[in-house]
């Protein structure tokens, strides 16, 4: 099997050849290249120690020398050169453990989490498959090189990164890695969130998000996510829904575009309701107040997962006002628009859509077409440059204050009821007709 180095690897892997030492290209690089998808990074992984590959090129940082590796720069672009190593960072031990180097390539391919990141490459020697990587990619499956529970034992977080890859790439897992998983998922606990928070997303915005739910049968959403399995036992028994509240996350999930602020708020738009569930005398299930006890729900998970706070802030406000269902009227849209902004206007009409095609079929061409009609008037009155923020209106805090009325909490009182009749009427947003309208207000 050939694989298409970049030149810039080739040239590192030549430099450390003509130097007498061994060097592969490695892991994700040959799993995407031989699936025919353009790799993000390419890792070398090589017998020479960090000294030597500092000593061979001219620009390198020591980014991990401690583990081994060494980032060489080639033009702007960086490449991880790593020497063979028996055991990696785990940092599920309190004391991570002395890093211990070989000079063995297949001991270092040995200690690597899935047969299909277990592979090396370089033109001379041509594909190293020890652990039969490639019929595993043939068969679509992630299965851990040798046995499951040692690879799970050096690092927890490779648990979640089998329903990772197998969200990426469509595969299954095999039986032993997903039985050891069931057996061990409890460790996930001793993770950092930081660690937990960069697989889940890779998950999320992958073509599989709804892969999740096998996050949830082997026993992992309970420890990092336990709201989630919540969801998962709260049946809806409801004309408008045809799933329980987690399945029907999953399935709003596989409804929307792969975008990191989309996915996060269908996970979480429904969080809350197992909290304020009621069950009426029909034994109809209601979730009254589920938005905005969703968004603090939401809050507290982010925050929990050290999610940065711009993306806490947008999906919470996404989730708070996921179920309003605004009339398409121009009055109506402009003050909503007016309220969230152009682009978690645009947010809010995909999360509406996804909401409704992950529920009962039950007046689903309605809700659809209230949505796509809203959009459409939007559409029109951004075209039209309506007036919709307080930046585009008529009149400015200056103007007001020049009016007689002292500075302070007033002046923006008046600009907001300004706003306010101008939403409702475009026209009015009009100097004059503002300016005279000041001292009425
Ligand atoms: N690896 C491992 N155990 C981990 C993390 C990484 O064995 N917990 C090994 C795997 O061989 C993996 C390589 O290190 O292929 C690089 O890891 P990483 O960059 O995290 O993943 P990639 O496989 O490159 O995939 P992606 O770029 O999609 O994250």
């Amino acid at each position: 099997m050939r694989i298409l180095l970049p030149d810039k690897v080739k040239t590192i892997l030549s430099v450390l050849k003509e130097a007498g030492y061994e060097a592969y290209a490695v892991g994700g690089c040959v799993r995407d290249s031989i699936l025919g998808r353009v790799p993000d990074d390419w890792d070398i992984t090589t017998n020479a120690d960090t000294g030597a590959v500092k000593s061979l090129f001219h620009r390198t940082v020591d980014t991990g020398i401690a583990h081994g590796t060494v980032t060489v720069m080639l033009k702007e672009e960086a490449f991880e050169v790593t020497t063979y190593r028996i055991d990696g960072e785990y940092e599920d031990m309190r004391h991570p453990k002395q890093v211990v180097f070989t000079t063995s390539l297949e001991e270092d391919l040995k200690r690597r989490d899935f047969t299909i990141n277990a592979m090396a490459y370089n033109d001379e020697d041509g594909l190293v498959d020890l652990f039969g990587g490639v019929q595993d990619l043939e068969n679509r499956i992630i299965r851990c090189v040798g046995d499951p529970k040692e690879r799970f034992g050096e690092d927890a977080l490779r648990m979640l990164r089998a329903v990772r890859f197998s969200a990426q790439l469509s595969f299954d897992i095999e039986e032993k890695t997903a039985e050891a998983i069931r057996a061990l998922s409890g460790n996930l606990s001793r993770i950092s969130e930081e660690r937990i928070m960069t697989e889940l997303t890779k998950m999320l915005i992958s073509p599989h998000p709804e892969y999740l739910e096998k996050a949830w049968e082997l026993g992992m959403t309970k420890v990092f996510l336990p709201e989630f399995d919540l969801c998962m036992d709260t049946p809806q028994a409801n004309i408008h829904h045809a799933y329980s509240v987690g399945g029907h996350i999953l399935k709003t999930m596989e409804n929307i575009e792969p975008d990191r602020i989309l996915r996060f708020t269908m996970l979480l738009h429904d969080i809350a309701k197992p909290l304020v569930k009621t069950t009426d005398e029909e034994g109809v299930d209601h979730f009254r107040g589920h938005q905005d006890k969703g968004a603090e729900v939401a809050e507290e998970v982010l925050k929990r997962l050290k999610c940065d706070n711009d993306t806490i802030r947008k999906v919470c406000e996404l989730v708070r006002c996921h179920d309003e269902r605004t009339l398409p009227e121009k009055t109506k849209v402009r003050r909503l628009l007016s309220r969230l902004g152009e682009e978690q206007f645009g947010r809010l009409l995909k999360v509406q859509t996804a909401d409704t095609l992950g529920q009962s079929m039950y007046q689903r061409e309605e809700k659809l077409a209230r949505v796509a009609a809203v959009g459409m008037l939007a559409t029109e009155i951004l075209a039209e440059n309506d007036c919709i923020s307080l930046k585009d209106l008529a009149i400015t805090g200056r103007d007001v204050i020049e009016a007689g009325i002292p500075k302070g909490p007033e002046v923006g009182r008046i600009l907001a009821a300004a706003l306010d009749e101008v939403l409702a009427e475009p026209a009015r947003n009009d100097r004059a007709y503002l300016l005279k309208r000041i001292k009425e207000y």
